[in-house]
């Protein structure tokens, strides 16, 4: 079982859209069984919360429900999971600062750096504005999580 945890800041837009879009990329292609897929911020600011509407509005429209419930990134999650994906270099920094002794280094990434079609070197926020940035998220993440895929069937 491959362990995999989408990061970004509130847990409520970007990370629960790539657990929602690796999750129907592997139904998709019968592979569930092979991973555990989950979703954290790095803030505690909507613990507890659905993802942003407007978020699984857009989400849902390409057949993706997204279903978590918001939590905050744990020291344990290092332990737990064999990759940690970030959404933008804020994320990506701040989880890197939570891994003090640098240990968990070689497993916190970036999600764009699965990107095989968009040029994008971060996910960007969403949260304040229209319509068009949940639309631009999915996107990148699709090309993303098809890459990441990709990537992991090439080494398995
Ligand atoms: P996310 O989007 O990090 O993709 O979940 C945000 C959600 C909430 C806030 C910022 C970004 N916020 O400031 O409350």
């Amino acid at each position: 079982m491959y362990k995999i945890i989408f990061v970004c800041l509130g847990n409520i837009c970007r990370s629960p859209s790539g657990e929602g879009v690796f999750s129907h990329l592997v139904e998709h292609h019968g592979l569930s069984h092979l991973f555990q897929i989950d979703s954290a911020g790095t803030a505690a600011y909507h613990v507890g919360e659905r993802a942003d509407g407007r978020m699984r509005q857009h989400a849902l429209k390409r057949g993706i429900e997204l279903t978590s419930r918001a939590r905050q990134f744990q020291f344990h999650d290092f332990e737990k999971f064999d990759l940690i994906v970030c959404m933008d270099r804020s994320n990506f920094q701040n989880i890197k600062a939570l891994d003090i002794t640098g240990e968990y280094d070689s497993k916190i990434v970036m999600m764009t750096d699965y990107a095989q079609r968009m040029d994008y070197k971060e996910v960007p926020d969403p949260y304040y504005g229209g319509p068009q940035g949940f639309e631009l998220v999915l996107d990148i993440l699709e090309d993303s999580c098809n890459g990441l895929l990709e990537r992991f069937v090439r080494d398995a």
